[in-house]
């Protein structure tokens, strides 16, 4: 099986680069975030706090995620429902980013990660894929960019939908994910030295995309 795995912190290009490497290698798209987001998003429909280690361990065991392939698109089910269009939320994404601090939280998503990475050829993009999940992936990359430039980015996302936001507001909250992303104590958010560097700062969605299947040819 071909496994690219593609760490980096929020803001980076991730998804859109790794959805478009899949779509030209004619192969999955796995987004390990979303995995993440639906069980944040099962915690906030519950009322109970993404940091409380205690209530998300008791509601675990009984929770759902699955992921399905539907014409080469992911799509996410929580408890057999199709949440895609629900967890993409601001608040989902702070709660996504506490959840996945919990060790029991990881092992249960990471278990179905690596079962489908070891069925599908695919490229699989989050914080820990080739640090935690597969360390043995074939092709390893860390894509970041600068805090601003990512903040930037996400301000200009919300405003063409439409959204009020402020940047000042947006860019406290990428350092804030990044530090709470790379200071867990469990499968935190590193760059492994067997892994590509890349800094999208001053690069486009498309450079990127060949960059990396520069690497994989
Ligand atoms: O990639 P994203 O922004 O959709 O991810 C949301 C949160 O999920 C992120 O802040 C941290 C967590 N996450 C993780 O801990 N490990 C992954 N492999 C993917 C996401």
């Amino acid at each position: 099986m071909i496994n690219i795995a593609i760490d980096g912190p929020s803001g980076a290009g991730k998804s859109t680069a790794a959805k478009a490497i899949a779509k030209r290698l004619n192969i999955l798209y796995l987004d390990t975030g979303a995995m993440y987001r639906a069980l944040a998003l099962k915690a906030v429909r519950l009322g109970v706090d993404p940091n409380d280690k205690a209530a998300v361990e008791e509601f675990l065991p009984n929770v759902q995620v699955d992921v399905v392939y539907q014409d080469g698109t992911m799509q996410i089910y929580l408890d057999g429902e199709e949440v895609s269009g629900y967890i993409r939320e601001h608040h989902i994404s702070k709660g996504a980013s506490d959840i996945s601090k919990i060790p029991a939280v990881r092992l249960k998503l990471v278990e179905l990660q690596r079962a489908i990475a070891c069925k599908n050829d695919v490229v699989l993009d989050g914080r820990d894929i080739t640090s935690f999940v597969l360390p043995d992936a074939k092709y390893k990359f860390y894509l970041t960019a600068a805090p601003e430039v990512r903040a930037r980015r996400r301000y200009l996302e919300l405003l063409a939908k439409g959204q009020d936001v402020q940047y000042e507001r947006i860019l406290a909250d990428v350092i804030d994910r990044d530090y709470n992303d790379s200071h867990r104590d469990f499968a935190p958010l590193v760059q492994t030295p067997d892994s590509v560097y890349i800094d999208s700062s001053d690069k486009s969605i498309d450079e990127v995309v060949e960059l990396i299947l520069s690497y994989i040819k």
